[in-house]
């Protein structure tokens, strides 16, 4: 185990909770944006998403802070609700904390925001090259149906495009009932519906 994994607080543990994105979030968010992406979001690009854009849901996946520290972002993911089609926008996790289930759990809140707002299917785009990405993705239902060419613009990388089955379907229910107690085995306690 490498420094920084020996160091990292636990997220195994209680208090692990999602809940929707506030604007005082984006000073942490963009620090999860800026050790992620490459070509990242700017702050105002969250702002403007979080005050203007209607169609726009963002969530964090929040942990306690070790000895009585603030709590503290451990990621966030964010969704399109356009016409009957939910659009994954964006998942992002700290690096030190990636492996944990926590990127699953940003998805699962997606799924289900996009489900509480009676979204059809969901869908997204994805760098060809993002094993796990698509990895995690493939995992919550998502297959793929085609691919953008020269999607991205940093550096003409393809997208693939990936959809899920309808999410109020018997078997998509029974995939998320499936992938809820896997996370709740994963991650204990933890809370797996966004909270205002
Ligand atoms: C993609 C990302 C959000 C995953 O977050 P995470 O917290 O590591 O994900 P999880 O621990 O929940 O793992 C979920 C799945 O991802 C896959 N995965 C995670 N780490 C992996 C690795 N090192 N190698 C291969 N697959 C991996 C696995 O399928 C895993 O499911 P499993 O636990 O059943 O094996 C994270 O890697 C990230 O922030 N990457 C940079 C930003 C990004 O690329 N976002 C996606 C844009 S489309």
């Amino acid at each position: 185990m490498d420094a920084e994994c020996a160091e990292a607080p636990s997220v195994g543990g209680d208090g692990l909770v999602l809940r929707m994105m506030r604007a005082g979030d984006v000073p942490q968010v963009m620090a999860i944006e800026r050790a992620s992406f490459e070509a990242g979001w700017p702050a105002t690009a969250f702002e403007r998403e979080l005050s203007q854009n209607q169609m726009a849901r963002y969530i964090v996946a929040e942990r306690p802070g070790a000895d009585g520290a603030a709590r503290s972002l451990a990621g966030f993911a964010g969704l399109w609700l356009m016409l009957d089609e939910a659009h994954v926008v964006t998942v992002a996790v700290l690096p030190h904390l990636r492996g944990r289930g926590i990127g699953r759990l940003l998805v699962h809140g997606l799924i289900e925001l996009a489900r509480d707002s009676a979204m059809t299917v969901a869908t997204l785009e994805c760098r060809i090259s993002n094993a796990v990405a698509r990895q995690l993705y493939a995992g919550y239902g998502f297959y793929e149906v085609g691919v953008r060419k020269r999607y991205y613009s940093d550096n003409q990388e393809d997208a693939v495009i990936m959809t899920t089955e309808e999410l109020a379907s018997p078997a998509y229910e029974q995939r998320l009932a499936r992938l809820a107690t896997h996370l709740q085995a994963m991650i204990p306690g933890v809370k797996l519906y966004a909270e205002s």
